[in-house]
């Protein structure tokens, strides 16, 4: 049956720091409320009503929200029936050893590191984790995409990620978000079984100093030994190219020509084999909302030279619409 409506309303779920939401990815439009169950008992279920609303609703050509009209990822087609999750964000916690200045959690940690929160006990995701595989609602080839906070801080990732990676029959991809500070020798397994699956860490510097006015932490080089680690151990599965680094420009921080030059030198000295270009893009943060003409001007240096010195790139696919646009509004996505 062909209808219009989006991956994420027929398989997605955002375990987030402050709720559990469906519509999980950015699209610069405002969150349908109905899609952001707090964290209070029962939440799980009240999730699952809500879900299957939308989809019945979508059925019936009646999309959850204004604001998925504009929104690039609505598609009409033949959507499968099963609708068991595909795309899992796993971001419930902001806690962090870091305290980078550019960081979409700012207005939550105020900068502070390693900040515990004291979460309500529903918010602990293992026992929800092992529920969902119980009632065989993750697909055998979910999607997992792990951000946080840091990943290395996070209490409860060693048991969800080794609960996950045991899983029988199936093959989950993961994109895991970390900053490169503690070396987790999970994210390591985590690659050797499934090709989509990626360890990526922003440097967003080619040098101590500058790394360390960023971050607020002197672990430059701690970082990189941690990436040839990680390197090392793709290396020995052949998925060396699964091991990303990035690179933020943020304006007036770390947007100079020569800094770019020397991160990308430093990566090749190192033996990574894929560059993320990015801007700083949570308007709330650094950016008040104006894109900066010199931050497009960078982002395109940077695939520039990242392309000619032989690297493989990846994008997110929303930037690219932000800099053609020069606008943060990603709903004027040109579908070209
Ligand atoms: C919030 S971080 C958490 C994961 C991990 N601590 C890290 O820094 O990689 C998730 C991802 O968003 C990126 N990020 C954070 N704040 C950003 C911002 N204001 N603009 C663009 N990317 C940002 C980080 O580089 C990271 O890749
Ligand atoms: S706003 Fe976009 S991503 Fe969110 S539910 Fe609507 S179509 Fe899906
Ligand atoms: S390492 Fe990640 S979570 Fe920590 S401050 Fe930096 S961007 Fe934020």
């Amino acid at each position: 049956m062909s209808y219009k409506s989006c991956k994420y309303i027929q398989g997605g779920i955002a375990f987030r720091h402050d709720a559990v939401s469906l519509c999980n990815k950015l699209c610069g439009t405002k969150r349908y409320e109905k899609f952001n169950i707090p964290y209070k008992e029962n939440f799980y279920d009240k999730f699952i009503e809500v879900r299957e609303e939308a989809i019945e609703n979508c059925k019936k050509g009646i999309l959850p929200h204004d604001g998925c009209l504009s929104c690039p990822y609505v598609e009409e087609k033949d959507w499968d029936e099963d609708t068991r999750f595909r795309e899992i964000e796993i971001t419930h916690w902001v806690h962090c050893n870091c305290s980078c200045c550019y960081c979409a959690m700012l207005p939550e940690t105020k900068g502070k590191m390693t900040r515990f929160r004291t979460n309500s006990p529903f918010v602990v995701l293992l026992p929800v984790i092992k529920r969902m595989l119980k009632e065989d609602r993750i697909h055998p080839n979910a999607f997992f995409s792990v951000t946080g906070g840091e990943l290395t801080m996070l209490k409860e990732f060693p048991s969800i990620m080794k609960l996950l990676l045991n899983q029988k029959n199936t093959s989950y991809g993961f994109c895991l978000q970390t900053n490169g500070m503690k070396y987790e020798s999970l994210l390591s397994k985590a690659i050797e079984k499934d090709r989509r699956t990626s360890i990526v860490i922003s440097i967003d510097a080619g040098s101590r100093d500058l790394f360390k006015l960023i971050k607020k932490r002197d672990t430059y080089n701690d970082v990189l030994k941690n990436l040839k680690h990680y390197l090392k151990d793709a290396q020995n599965c052949g998925n060396a190219d699964r091991i990303v680094a990035k690179y933020i420009i943020v304006p007036n921080v770390n947007d100079k020509k020569e800094e770019i030059d020397s991160w990308i030198k430093t990566c090749k000295k190192i033996g990574i084999k894929t560059l993320q270009p990015s801007i700083e893009f949570c308007s709330q943060v650094v950016n008040p909302g104006t894109f900066k003409e010199k931050q497009g001007e960078l982002y395109e240096y940077m695939k520039e030279q990242i392309k000619s010195n032989g690297f493989d790139m990846i994008t997110y696919d929303f930037l690219e619409n932000i800099v053609k646009n020069r606008s943060f509004d990603i709903t004027i996505k040109s579908r070209d």
